[in-house]
């Protein structure tokens, strides 16, 4: 027989996984400020290895560095951690107490960012401060940031329109926000261009809804 079907009464979407995507205000001005002080740091400083493969990866310190107190970028990470608590958690109002982290990143040709994801954290993010136009790059999806379907067996059987990641393209003053345990990677490029982003952690170390 031919069963009826209304989404709304028959289909359940489970188990979302939330991304979101921010522009920051005034970013045509405020990211080549912030820009010409990663680079001056990424002469200056060594920097650390993690997930980054021939690119500058800043000591974790970024939101303390005087250099960048202009740009608040403290305050607009926690802004953008406390738009998703606020949307996956359902409560409009309450008191957070985050431990928030960030570093630069500074990609050349060849560079890129093996898979990863960031533990002891609930939210990551990333702010595209120099995102170079690399649509004619032989590379695939050259300097994207691929995020991984987190539904580990998936993979077990092909479905019909199943997609292996979400590729994304930065754009210069775009954040993406996502849970930590999103296993994400950024692609490799050929062209001689500086593509630059600052990453963010944010651990929640309390949680309290404010009840009105
Ligand atoms: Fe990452």
């Amino acid at each position: 027989m031919q069963l009826p079907f209304n989404p709304r009464k028959n289909l359940r979407q489970i188990f979302a996984t939330p991304l979101g995507s921010f522009e920051v205000p005034g970013a045509a001005e405020l990211m080549p400020k912030i820009a010409r002080v990663v680079l001056a740091k990424e002469k200056a400083e060594k920097g650390m290895n993690r997930s980054n493969k021939g690119g500058w990866h800043s000591e974790d310190t970024l939101l303390n560095w005087k250099e960048l107190e202009f740009a608040d970028l403290a305050d607009t990470f926690r802004s953008s951690v406390a738009h998703m608590i606020a949307s996956t958690s359902g409560f409009a109002k309450f008191n957070v107490d985050l431990t928030m982290s960030a570093w630069a990143n500074v990609n050349r040709a060849g560079a890129f960012n093996s898979p990863h994801i960031h533990p002891n954290n609930h939210w990551s993010g990333v702010l595209y401060v120099q995102a170079p136009n690399l649509e004619d790059d032989p590379f695939e999806k050259a300097g994207n940031i691929e995020i991984q379907d987190p539904r580990g067996p998936i993979n077990m059987v092909r479905s019909p329109g199943q997609k292996d990641a979400l590729s994304i393209e930065p754009k210069q003053g775009m954040i993406l926000i996502f849970p930590s345990w999103l296993l994400h990677c950024v692609n490799s490029f050929s062209k001689d261009v500086v593509r630059i982003s600052i990453a963010f952690n944010a651990r929640i170390n309390q949680f309290q809804v404010i009840k009105s």
